[in-house]
């Protein structure tokens, strides 16, 4: 699996890379927003060449448009601008810019991929919440899918009533697994009762509807089960196409996401820091140092 640091904070990139594990960067408006308010009359121009020169991968940087004239117009100048530093820039395009707010159409992004790839511009489509649009975008031509882990763990615990930051933190990694045990052990008091003929009874009581529905987004458990939905799906098909597991906000969860066979994991800093420490790896150094003889240091004078 490659490792891309999710970050436009020029320090964290170089220390990733100076580790030898980074392959890569995804940006995306809201990395560059906190990059710009931490420094005064910063050149984003400049910036964004100093994140590519940094890295010898991927640099994913997003457009802000929202119809496909408008993307592709910004994803050829983003290619344009930024390639030549270093070869490495990858369009990043939302997979559906539609929204309430503005409404321009569901198709908006597909069309954007097809047109950059024909171009011969590499895309990764984001904002990917359901194996069916990652399906779509490999079909236009994308070279990564970015499923937002994080994001659906979230909508998945805001759909049972839970909200980040009032009960639980960010970072919190969402125990998939324990929340369908733990519905299914509510639900099962209340049929207890009930002999195995009538088992019809509880597949259409709206209560247990209610309680299957919530517990997932349409039949996606997790972040970490979508990617591994779209890892089967795309080789199923033998698509080009690669998994890119975004918006991680923990180190179980990268486990998670390696397990399911995601080619890439964009990876916040801050999670990077989290996956190198253990409580028994600290004490197990402390104590092959208190160890060491006289006689086996002599080895390496
Ligand atoms: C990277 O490609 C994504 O934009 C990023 O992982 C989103 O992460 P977030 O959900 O923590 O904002």
């Amino acid at each position: 699996m490659k490792i891309f640091v999710d970050t436009a904070e020029i320090d964290e990139i170089k220390e990733a890379n100076s580790w030898g594990i980074l392959d890569g960067v995804t940006t995306n408006p809201s990395l560059i927003k906190k990059a710009v308010e931490k420094r005064e009359n910063i050149d984003v121009e400049e910036y964004v060449k100093d994140i590519c020169k940094t890295v010898d991968g991927p640099v994913s940087l997003e457009v802000i448009g929202l119809t496909r004239e408008e993307m592709v117009e910004q994803g050829e100048l983003l290619y344009e601008k930024f390639n030549p530093v270093n070869g490495n820039v990858v369009v990043k395009i939302p997979i559906n810019t539609n929204s309430p707010e503005s409404s321009v159409g569901e198709y908006e992004g597909l069309k954007a991929l097809k047109d950059l790839s024909s171009r011969g511009i590499p895309t990764n489509t984001t904002l990917i919440m359901k194996p069916e649009q990652a399906l779509l975008a490999a079909k236009a031509g994308t070279q990564y899918v970015s499923p937002f882990a994080g994001r659906i763990d979230d909508y998945i615990r805001t759909r049972v009533g839970l909200t980040r930051g009032d009960d639980y933190p960010k970072s919190a990694y969402h125990d998939a697994d324990w929340l369908r045990h733990a519905s299914y052990l509510n639900l099962k008091s209340r049929y207890d009762e009930l002999e195995g003929e009538e088992l019809e009874k509880i597949y259409s009581d709206k209560a247990v509807a209610e309680v299957k529905d919530s517990i997932s987004d349409d039949g996606i458990y997790s972040g970490s089960s979508a990617v591994s939905a779209i890892n089967r799906i795309f080789s199923n098909y033998e698509f080009d196409t690669a998994v890119l597991a975004a918006s991680l906000r923990n180190s179980r969860q990268v486990r998670e996401v390696a397990e399911a066979g995601a080619d890439v994991a964009t990876i916040p800093f801050q999670v990077l820091e989290e996956m190198i420490g253990h409580y028994k790896t600290e004490r197990g150094i402390v104590s092959f140092s208190e160890d060491v003889v006289e006689e086996y240091e002599a080895i390496f004078e």
